[in-house]
Order: C-alpha cells, then structure tokens, then sequence
C-alpha cells in the first residue's frame, strides 16, 4: 500500500508545483510557496526559535515578511531578516518601505547570492554573536549554484538549526510545465536541488536530512530540511 501512497504524493506534488502555487499572499505580500510549506516552515521555526532568518530569493517580499511575521510571533526582538536576490523588483521595495513589519527584514542585498560578496555581507549584517541563524535557499535551483551556497551559508547555521533548500521537488517536475527546458533551466532531471543536496551531504558529516518536516501531506521541499548535527 505504501507504494501507492508514494506513487500518489509524487503526482500530487507534481500537480501542486504546477498549480497556481505563485498566486497567494501572506498579510498583503505575493509569496511563492505551497501554503503546506508555509506550516512546515512555522514548525521548524517554532522548535529552533531563530533569531536571524538568513533567505536568498526574495522575488516580491512574501517570504521575507513571512519570516518576519515568526519572529513577531514568537517575541524576537534582536535580530531580523536578511534576504538577498539578484534583481530588485518594484513590489520588493514597497514591501521593504511600507509592511507593517518591514522592521524585521535588517538587510536586503541585491546580487548573485553565491557571490563572496554576498556571503561577506550576511557575515557582516550578522556580527560576531548572531545567536541562533536560520538558513533558507530559494533562489536559483540549479545544482551546481545550490550547492555553491549551500557550502557558503553552511557556516552561519549553529548546532541544531538548519539550512533549508526550496524545490528539491524540482526533479520530479520533468515533463510538466514548469520542468520544460528553458535557458535558465536546460534539464531539471539532472541539475536540481536535490542533486546538490546529495553532493553536499556526500562531502561532509555535520549536517543530516531530517525527514520530520516531510512525513506527511505535499510539499516542494522533500530532502530539504539538513540540521546541523555538529
Ligand atoms: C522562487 S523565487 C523566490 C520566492 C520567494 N522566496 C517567495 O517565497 O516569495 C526565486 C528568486 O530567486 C532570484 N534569483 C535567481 N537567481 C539568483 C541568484 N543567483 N542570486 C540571488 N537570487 C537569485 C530570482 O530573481 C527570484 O526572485
């Protein structure tokens, strides 16, 4: 029966990624996420309590306020979010000048999110005692750029916190719309989040998946949830 139940989660997740998943808000901001994910992502953030929310991808600002809106709810006060995107759209800057809780999101860096540069900047944003920092990459999902930033921002993660990779479901989308070949994208059976998550546990022991946050329901996130064991 198990096997149906998979058979099942795969096509419904296929479905999911393909299905107007872009066209939801959270508190007025456009956010690109499954709201499945949205629950996971409050789990996790409940049971590790950040204080910094490190994200790359920040397209329109959802996420980043999405974020916020944790910290708000679970009463942090000392740090913030830093989120990072290679283009800086309009609706970002609005959300970044007018949301209520705008205060949260303490630096918005635009450029290549697995440039040096960037990663100096979060080191610098973040200083030497940033508490507990949380990790979410959401931006550009072929292998070798993930796994780039995965080896760059695994070092703000802190014992027992995690760095979280978007879409490692991106494989399993060949052959539906949004895994046609594109030039961003030419074969996302091959060069995915997934890929780099494989490469990157391969190389290293201080970070494990942890299937917890993925045991149940649909979601773009399989294999993406790595805590940080020492
Ligand atoms: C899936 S969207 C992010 C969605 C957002 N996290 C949300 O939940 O609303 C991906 C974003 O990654 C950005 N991006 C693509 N390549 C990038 C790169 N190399 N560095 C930083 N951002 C990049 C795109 O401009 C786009 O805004």
């Amino acid at each position: 029966m198990q096997y149906v139940i998979n058979d099942l989660k795969r096509l419904w997740g296929r479905v999911a990624a393909n299905e107007r998943w872009y066209e939801h808000h959270w508190l007025g901001v456009p956010i690109w996420q499954l709201p499945e994910d949205l629950i996971r992502l409050q789990e996790i953030c409940f049971e590790v309590q950040p204080d910094w929310i490190v994200e790359t991808g920040t397209k329109f600002g959802g996420s980043a306020i999405f974020f916020a809106s944790l910290l708000e709810l679970t009463g942090k006060k000392q740090g913030g979010i830093i989120t990072l995107d290679i283009f800086s759209t309009t609706e970002a800057q609005d959300t970044f000048t007018k949301h209520p809780l705008r205060h949260y999101v303490k630096k918005v860096i635009v450029g290549d999110a697995s440039d040096a540069s960037a990663g100096e900047q979060v080191a610098n944003t973040l200083g030497a005692n940033p508490g507990k920092v949380l990790v979410f990459l959401d931006d550009n999902h072929n292998a070798d750029h993930v796994y780039r930033e995965m080896e760059m921002y695994a070092h703000f993660v802190p014992l027992d916190s995690y760095m979280i990779v978007a879409d490692t479901v991106f494989q399993d989308l060949a052959g539906t719309p949004v895994g046609v070949s594109t030039d961003k994208y030419p074969d996302v059976a091959s060069s995915n989040p997934r890929v780099a998550v494989s490469r990157f546990l391969e190389g290293r022991d201080d970070f494990v998946r942890d299937s917890r946050f993925m045991d149940k329901g649909v979601g773009n996130f399989p294999d993406g949830f790595l805590k940080r064991t020492s």
